[in-house]
């Protein structure tokens, strides 16, 4: 329908709005883009050494992608949009941040967005891959790393908590594949032993 449509369009403009971009603009710092990995996202964020503008990116992507759900679950839901809708919302904001419409179409990878977006699918689904995200985080210290093994992860839990029934585990499976695709050339750092530890800064990197 057009309000499906309607809602499904400002969920992938949501996502478009990368903070990563907005924020180091607002604080007069450099593209995140031009420098470390490349990545529009917190972790890269962080290796300006800024870590109040990594926080902000972290806040803002993820609340994106929890508003762009809400958003359907909530308001379009006097409008009769249900699960299919809520869950397309969910992709729609993640596709917008790895491709945003206002950045050229170079976006992020997706870590902090998910998140958000698999808090307002299921919360213990959310909390399950940050902890997930977190027990990485502290063991392996590589983001990377933690994202992609929550990635991983996430279809498995995405099983026992919401179960099959529904839209939202298949979603969560191409959720996890979009996450784990733009982080190919992490996959090739990894491989090599050349990814970096968490809150390293651009310049440390080889
Ligand atoms: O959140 C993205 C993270 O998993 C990797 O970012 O900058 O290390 O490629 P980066």
């Amino acid at each position: 329908s057009t309000t499906a449509f309607a809602f499904i369009l400002a969920s992938y403009l949501i996502g478009s709005l990368s903070f990563a971009v907005i924020v180091s603009r607002l604080m007069g710092m450099a593209d995140p883009r031009s420098y470390g990995s490349g990545n529009p996202g917190a972790t890269n964020v962080l290796r300006s050494g800024k870590k109040l503008a990594a926080l902000l990116t972290l806040i803002g992507d993820g609340a994106k992608g929890w508003v762009a759900v809400f958003l359907t679950a909530s308001l379009g839901a006097t409008y009769g949009l249900g699960q299919q809708e809520i869950a397309l919302s969910g992709l729609a904001v993640l596709i917008g941040h790895m491709w945003p419409v206002f950045f050229g179409f170079k976006g992020g990878k997706g870590v902090a967005t998910a998140v958000g977006v698999l808090f307002g699918f299921s919360p213990w689904l959310a909390l399950a891959c940050l902890a997930t995200w977190l027990f990485m985080a502290v063991v392996v210290k590589i983001s990377s790393l933690s994202a992609l093994t929550a990635a991983v992860l996430a279809p498995v839990y995405a099983f026992f908590i919401v179960g099959t029934q529904g839209p939202y585990f298949g979603t969560c499976l191409i959720i996890a594949i979009l996450v784990v695709h733009r982080h190919k050339s992490n996959l090739i750092n990894l491989l090599s032993g050349r990814e970096d530890k968490i809150g390293a800064k651009a310049d440390d990197q080889s």
